[in-house]
Protein backbone atom coordinates (compact mmCIF):
# COMPACT_ATOMS: atom_id res chain seq x y z
CA UNK A 1 0.00 0.00 0.00
CA UNK A 2 1.42 3.72 -0.62
CA UNK A 3 -0.39 6.68 -0.23
CA UNK A 4 -0.45 10.06 -2.09
CA UNK A 5 3.10 10.80 -0.69
CA UNK A 6 4.84 7.99 -1.50
CA UNK A 7 4.31 6.80 1.98
CA UNK A 8 4.68 2.91 1.91
CA UNK A 9 2.44 1.49 4.61
CA UNK A 10 3.67 -1.81 5.89
CA UNK A 11 3.19 -1.46 9.73
CA UNK A 12 0.32 -1.05 11.90
CA UNK A 13 0.41 0.08 15.51
CA UNK A 14 -2.47 -2.29 17.25
CA UNK A 15 -3.55 -0.41 20.96
CA UNK A 16 -5.17 -3.09 22.72
CA UNK A 17 -6.44 -1.10 25.63
CA UNK A 18 -6.25 2.66 27.33
CA UNK A 19 -5.55 1.16 30.77
CA UNK A 20 -2.33 1.75 32.63
CA UNK A 21 -0.95 0.96 35.75
CA UNK A 22 1.53 4.34 35.68
CA UNK A 23 0.34 7.79 35.09
CA UNK A 24 2.96 9.43 33.20
CA UNK A 25 2.33 13.07 33.16
CA UNK A 26 3.11 13.14 29.59
CA UNK A 27 0.67 10.63 28.37
CA UNK A 28 -2.04 10.74 31.18
CA UNK A 29 -4.90 14.05 30.47
CA UNK A 30 -4.43 16.03 33.65
CA UNK A 31 -8.25 15.27 34.32
CA UNK A 32 -9.75 12.43 35.89
CA UNK A 33 -9.00 9.06 33.90
CA UNK A 34 -12.16 7.36 33.17
CA UNK A 35 -11.48 3.72 31.31
CA UNK A 36 -13.63 2.89 28.17
CA UNK A 37 -16.25 0.04 29.32
CA UNK A 38 -15.66 -3.39 28.11
CA UNK A 39 -17.93 -3.34 25.19
CA UNK A 40 -16.11 -0.06 23.47
CA UNK A 41 -12.77 -1.98 23.36
CA UNK A 42 -12.12 -3.96 20.04
CA UNK A 43 -12.20 -8.00 20.94
CA UNK A 44 -8.88 -9.96 20.48
CA UNK A 45 -11.23 -11.74 17.44
CA UNK A 46 -12.10 -8.35 15.64
CA UNK A 47 -8.49 -7.33 15.90
CA UNK A 48 -7.73 -10.72 14.88
CA UNK A 49 -9.75 -10.15 11.71
CA UNK A 50 -8.23 -6.76 11.13
CA UNK A 51 -4.79 -7.60 11.33
CA UNK A 52 -5.47 -10.57 9.02
CA UNK A 53 -7.37 -8.54 6.47
CA UNK A 54 -4.40 -6.13 6.65
CA UNK A 55 -2.37 -8.81 6.01
CA UNK A 56 -3.28 -9.65 2.96
CA UNK A 57 -2.84 -5.69 1.67
CA UNK A 58 0.94 -5.39 2.71
CA UNK A 59 1.04 -5.02 6.07
CA UNK A 60 3.67 -7.15 7.54
CA UNK A 61 4.89 -5.56 10.36
CA UNK A 62 2.49 -5.10 13.95
CA UNK A 63 3.50 -3.37 17.62
CA UNK A 64 1.20 -4.05 20.10
CA UNK A 65 0.70 -0.93 22.52
CA UNK A 66 -1.73 0.37 25.05
CA UNK A 67 -1.98 2.01 27.72
CA UNK A 68 0.05 -1.00 29.27
CA UNK A 69 -0.64 -3.96 26.71
CA UNK A 70 0.41 -6.75 29.66
CA UNK A 71 -2.80 -5.16 31.54
CA UNK A 72 -5.05 -6.60 29.57
CA UNK A 73 -6.16 -10.23 30.20
CA UNK A 74 -5.37 -13.59 28.10
CA UNK A 75 -2.73 -11.00 26.44
CA UNK A 76 -0.06 -13.84 26.02
CA UNK A 77 -2.93 -16.25 24.11
CA UNK A 78 -3.72 -13.61 22.04
CA UNK A 79 -0.17 -12.65 20.62
CA UNK A 80 0.38 -16.09 19.90
CA UNK A 81 -2.23 -16.01 17.73
CA UNK A 82 -1.48 -12.41 16.30
CA UNK A 83 2.37 -14.11 15.99
CA UNK A 84 0.71 -17.09 13.70
CA UNK A 85 -1.29 -15.05 11.17
CA UNK A 86 -0.03 -15.42 7.64
CA UNK A 87 1.81 -12.34 6.37
CA UNK A 88 2.90 -10.93 9.52
CA UNK A 89 6.59 -11.39 9.68
CA UNK A 90 7.24 -9.47 13.06
CA UNK A 91 5.13 -8.86 15.72
CA UNK A 92 6.99 -6.46 18.74
CA UNK A 93 5.07 -5.23 21.97
CA UNK A 94 6.31 -1.56 24.14
CA UNK A 95 5.59 -1.82 27.53
CA UNK A 96 6.55 0.33 29.93
CA UNK A 97 8.14 -3.39 31.82
CA UNK A 98 6.60 -3.08 35.35
CA UNK A 99 5.36 -6.49 34.46
CA UNK A 100 7.63 -8.28 32.25
CA UNK A 101 9.06 -10.09 35.18
CA UNK A 102 5.50 -11.26 36.75
CA UNK A 103 5.29 -15.11 36.32
CA UNK A 104 3.29 -16.21 33.46
CA UNK A 105 1.02 -19.25 33.09
CA UNK A 106 3.56 -22.27 32.39
CA UNK A 107 6.41 -19.80 32.17
CA UNK A 108 8.82 -18.17 35.26
CA UNK A 109 8.36 -14.83 33.65
CA UNK A 110 5.83 -12.91 31.19
CA UNK A 111 9.07 -11.81 29.16
CA UNK A 112 9.40 -16.03 28.44
CA UNK A 113 5.93 -16.22 27.55
CA UNK A 114 6.16 -13.11 25.33
CA UNK A 115 9.16 -14.74 23.38
CA UNK A 116 7.47 -18.56 23.33
CA UNK A 117 4.26 -17.06 21.51
CA UNK A 118 6.73 -15.71 19.14
CA UNK A 119 7.11 -12.09 19.92
CA UNK A 120 10.57 -10.70 18.47
CA UNK A 121 10.94 -7.66 20.00
CA UNK A 122 9.72 -5.49 22.97
CA UNK A 123 9.93 -1.59 23.84
CA UNK A 124 10.62 -0.79 27.26
CA UNK A 125 9.75 2.77 28.45
CA UNK A 126 12.72 4.26 30.77
CA UNK A 127 12.71 7.97 31.43
CA UNK A 128 15.23 8.04 34.34
CA UNK A 129 17.93 6.06 36.05
CA UNK A 130 16.91 7.63 39.67
CA UNK A 131 14.26 5.85 41.40
CA UNK A 132 12.42 9.00 42.73
CA UNK A 133 12.65 10.69 39.59
CA UNK A 134 11.21 7.27 37.88
CA UNK A 135 8.05 7.68 40.40
CA UNK A 136 8.17 11.20 40.02
CA UNK A 137 7.61 11.10 36.25
CA UNK A 138 5.36 7.73 36.16
CA UNK A 139 3.31 8.65 39.14
CA UNK A 140 4.29 5.06 40.65
CA UNK A 141 6.92 3.63 42.79
CA UNK A 142 7.97 0.78 40.14
CA UNK A 143 11.62 1.85 39.21
CA UNK A 144 12.83 -1.91 40.33
CA UNK A 145 9.70 -3.79 38.22
CA UNK A 146 11.07 -1.97 35.58
CA UNK A 147 14.74 -3.37 36.04
CA UNK A 148 13.86 -6.67 36.83
CA UNK A 149 11.66 -6.44 34.12
CA UNK A 150 14.07 -5.80 31.74
CA UNK A 151 16.33 -8.58 33.07
CA UNK A 152 13.88 -10.75 32.28
CA UNK A 153 13.27 -9.42 28.72
CA UNK A 154 17.54 -10.02 28.46
CA UNK A 155 17.28 -13.58 29.72
CA UNK A 156 14.00 -14.33 27.37
CA UNK A 157 15.66 -14.30 24.45
CA UNK A 158 14.30 -11.33 22.71
CA UNK A 159 15.90 -10.24 18.66
CA UNK A 160 16.01 -6.41 20.27
CA UNK A 161 15.38 -4.83 23.28
CA UNK A 162 14.64 -0.82 22.72
CA UNK A 163 14.03 1.33 25.75
CA UNK A 164 12.35 4.84 25.16
CA UNK A 165 13.39 7.61 27.19
CA UNK A 166 10.94 10.73 26.58
CA UNK A 167 13.27 13.92 26.55
CA UNK A 168 11.79 16.43 29.29
CA UNK A 169 13.88 19.52 29.74
CA UNK A 170 14.87 19.79 33.68
CA UNK A 171 14.86 16.27 34.41
CA UNK A 172 16.90 14.42 31.27
CA UNK A 173 19.73 16.21 30.81
CA UNK A 174 21.58 14.77 34.15
CA UNK A 175 20.37 11.52 33.61
CA UNK A 176 21.60 11.21 29.64
CA UNK A 177 24.63 9.59 30.22
CA UNK A 178 23.26 7.61 32.60
CA UNK A 179 20.74 5.80 30.30
CA UNK A 180 23.36 5.42 27.72
CA UNK A 181 25.82 3.80 29.98
CA UNK A 182 23.30 1.35 31.21
CA UNK A 183 22.36 0.43 27.94
CA UNK A 184 25.60 -0.22 26.86
CA UNK A 185 26.45 -1.73 29.37
CA UNK A 186 23.11 -4.09 29.02
CA UNK A 187 23.17 -4.60 25.13
CA UNK A 188 20.16 -2.35 24.68
CA UNK A 189 19.02 0.14 22.04
CA UNK A 190 18.68 3.11 23.72
CA UNK A 191 15.76 6.26 21.68
CA UNK A 192 15.52 9.32 23.39
CA UNK A 193 12.17 10.32 22.43
CA UNK A 194 11.03 14.49 21.86
CA UNK A 195 8.28 15.74 23.95
CA UNK A 196 5.07 15.90 21.90
CA UNK A 197 1.71 17.30 22.56
CA UNK A 198 -0.38 14.12 22.52
CA UNK A 199 -2.31 14.78 25.69
CA UNK A 200 -3.30 17.88 28.38
CA UNK A 201 -0.82 16.69 31.12
CA UNK A 202 0.81 20.07 32.78
CA UNK A 203 4.36 19.03 31.68
CA UNK A 204 3.41 19.27 28.13
CA UNK A 205 4.26 22.93 27.99
CA UNK A 206 7.05 24.86 25.99
CA UNK A 207 9.36 24.72 28.61
CA UNK A 208 9.27 20.82 29.19
CA UNK A 209 10.52 20.83 25.56
CA UNK A 210 14.47 19.13 24.94
CA UNK A 211 14.86 19.03 21.54
CA UNK A 212 16.65 15.91 20.57
CA UNK A 213 19.83 17.86 18.91
CA UNK A 214 20.38 19.61 22.02
CA UNK A 215 20.45 15.97 23.96
CA UNK A 216 23.32 15.11 21.36
CA UNK A 217 25.31 17.82 22.19
CA UNK A 218 25.49 17.52 25.59
CA UNK A 219 26.00 13.38 24.94
CA UNK A 220 29.11 14.03 22.43
CA UNK A 221 30.58 16.44 24.71
CA UNK A 222 31.11 13.37 26.77
CA UNK A 223 31.73 10.97 24.94
CA UNK A 224 32.79 12.12 21.50
CA UNK A 225 31.49 13.00 17.95
CA UNK A 226 28.60 10.66 17.02
CA UNK A 227 28.57 9.67 14.06
CA UNK A 228 25.11 9.20 12.03
CA UNK A 229 24.36 5.67 10.77
CA UNK A 230 21.68 6.57 7.54
CA UNK A 231 21.90 2.89 6.80
CA UNK A 232 20.70 1.55 10.19
CA UNK A 233 16.97 1.80 10.76
CA UNK A 234 14.37 -0.17 12.51
CA UNK A 235 10.78 0.43 11.56
CA UNK A 236 10.01 3.65 13.33
CA UNK A 237 11.63 7.26 12.65
CA UNK A 238 14.41 7.41 14.60
CA UNK A 239 17.37 8.50 13.42
CA UNK A 240 20.49 6.36 14.56
CA UNK A 241 24.05 7.12 15.28
CA UNK A 242 27.42 5.29 16.90
CA UNK A 243 28.94 6.25 19.62
CA UNK A 244 33.05 6.79 19.00
CA UNK A 245 35.29 3.92 20.64
CA UNK A 246 32.17 1.27 21.72
CA UNK A 247 29.76 -1.01 19.72
CA UNK A 248 26.37 0.91 20.72
CA UNK A 249 23.76 2.80 18.63
CA UNK A 250 21.69 5.63 19.79
CA UNK A 251 18.78 6.68 18.45
CA UNK A 252 16.60 9.99 18.66
CA UNK A 253 13.59 10.29 17.52
CA UNK A 254 13.01 13.89 16.61
CA UNK A 255 9.48 14.35 16.25
CA UNK A 256 9.20 17.89 17.10
CA UNK A 257 12.16 19.05 15.31
CA UNK A 258 12.84 17.22 12.41
CA UNK A 259 11.54 18.68 9.57
CA UNK A 260 12.26 15.13 7.48
CA UNK A 261 10.71 13.21 10.11
CA UNK A 262 7.09 12.54 8.32
CA UNK A 263 9.06 11.44 5.10
CA UNK A 264 9.23 7.49 5.90
CA UNK A 265 6.47 7.33 7.43
CA UNK A 266 4.95 3.76 6.93
CA UNK A 267 2.26 3.51 9.59
CA UNK A 268 -1.24 3.07 10.49
CA UNK A 269 -2.33 2.90 14.09
CA UNK A 270 -5.51 1.52 15.63
CA UNK A 271 -7.01 2.47 18.49
CA UNK A 272 -8.08 0.35 21.34
CA UNK A 273 -11.65 1.26 20.55
CA UNK A 274 -11.71 1.00 16.84
CA UNK A 275 -10.52 3.98 15.19
CA UNK A 276 -8.25 4.04 12.67
CA UNK A 277 -5.52 6.68 12.25
CA UNK A 278 -3.40 7.45 9.47
CA UNK A 279 -1.45 9.84 11.46
CA UNK A 280 -0.47 9.85 15.55
CA UNK A 281 -0.20 14.06 15.25
CA UNK A 282 -3.21 14.67 12.92
CA UNK A 283 -7.19 14.43 14.20
CA UNK A 284 -8.10 12.14 11.30
CA UNK A 285 -9.72 8.91 12.52
CA UNK A 286 -12.26 6.69 10.85
CA UNK A 287 -14.61 4.58 12.80
CA UNK A 288 -13.27 0.54 11.66
CA UNK A 289 -15.24 -0.66 15.15
CA UNK A 290 -18.75 0.88 13.35
CA UNK A 291 -18.08 -0.77 9.83
CA UNK A 292 -17.00 -4.28 11.63
CA UNK A 293 -19.90 -4.69 14.19
CA UNK A 294 -22.45 -4.23 11.33
CA UNK A 295 -21.31 -6.71 9.60
CA UNK A 296 -18.67 -5.08 6.70
CA UNK A 297 -17.63 -8.34 5.01
CA UNK A 298 -13.41 -8.73 4.22
CA UNK A 299 -13.09 -6.89 0.96
CA UNK A 300 -15.21 -4.03 3.00
CA UNK A 301 -12.40 -4.02 5.39
CA UNK A 302 -9.67 -3.56 3.22
CA UNK A 303 -11.49 -0.69 1.32
CA UNK A 304 -11.85 0.71 4.58
CA UNK A 305 -8.20 0.53 5.11
CA UNK A 306 -7.09 1.71 2.19
CA UNK A 307 -9.82 4.97 2.15
CA UNK A 308 -7.80 5.76 5.27
CA UNK A 309 -4.26 5.19 3.34
CA UNK A 310 -5.80 7.45 0.95
CA UNK A 311 -6.16 10.17 3.35
CA UNK A 312 -3.15 10.01 5.27
CA UNK A 313 -1.51 13.40 5.62
CA UNK A 314 2.45 14.37 4.44
CA UNK A 315 3.61 14.70 8.05
CA UNK A 316 2.15 15.29 11.33
CA UNK A 317 0.25 18.80 12.33
CA UNK A 318 2.09 19.14 15.72
CA UNK A 319 4.20 22.35 15.05
CA UNK A 320 1.07 24.10 13.48
CA UNK A 321 -1.60 24.84 17.42
CA UNK A 322 -2.15 21.10 17.29
CA UNK A 323 -4.42 20.18 20.14
CA UNK A 324 -4.79 17.11 21.48
CA UNK A 325 -8.21 16.12 21.08
CA UNK A 326 -7.60 12.34 22.27
CA UNK A 327 -5.37 11.43 25.04
CA UNK A 328 -2.22 9.30 23.96
CA UNK A 329 -2.77 6.79 26.45
CA UNK A 330 -5.61 5.92 24.33
CA UNK A 331 -3.70 6.26 21.09
CA UNK A 332 -1.24 3.85 21.67
CA UNK A 333 2.39 5.88 21.33
N1 LIG B 1 5.61 12.43 23.95
C1 LIG B 1 6.56 11.55 23.57
N2 LIG B 1 6.52 10.23 23.88
C2 LIG B 1 5.50 9.81 24.61
N3 LIG B 1 5.19 8.57 25.09
C3 LIG B 1 4.04 8.65 25.77
N4 LIG B 1 3.58 9.91 25.76
C4 LIG B 1 4.47 10.66 25.04
C5 LIG B 1 4.56 12.04 24.69
N5 LIG B 1 3.65 12.91 25.07
C6 LIG B 1 6.04 7.40 24.86
C7 LIG B 1 6.20 6.50 26.04
C8 LIG B 1 6.51 5.18 25.41
C9 LIG B 1 6.00 5.29 24.00
C10 LIG B 1 4.97 4.26 23.67
O1 LIG B 1 5.45 6.59 23.88
O2 LIG B 1 7.24 6.87 26.88
O3 LIG B 1 7.88 4.91 25.39
FE1 LIG C 1 1.32 4.06 30.98
FE2 LIG C 1 3.15 4.21 29.05
FE3 LIG C 1 1.29 6.10 29.24
FE4 LIG C 1 3.21 5.90 31.09
S1 LIG C 1 3.51 6.40 28.89
S2 LIG C 1 1.01 6.18 31.51
S3 LIG C 1 3.53 3.73 31.25
S4 LIG C 1 0.94 3.99 28.77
Amino acid sequence: MQDKHGHRISYLRISITDRCNERCGYCMPAELQEWLPREGVLTYEEILRIADVAAGIGITKVRVTGGEPLTRRDVIPFLERLCSLKGISEVGVSTNGTLLSKAAPGFITTADALVAAGVRSVNISLDTLDPSAYAVTTGRDYFDRVISGIDAARQAGFERIKINAVLMRGRSEEQLLPLVDFAHDNGLLLRFIELMPVSSGDVLSESSFLPVAEARRCIEENLGALDPRADFRTNGPASYFSVPGRDQLLGFIGAMTNLHFCETCNKLRLTCDGKLRPCLGSHLEFDLMKEIRSGASDQGIIDFIEQVVERKPMEHDFRNHYFPGRKMIAIGG
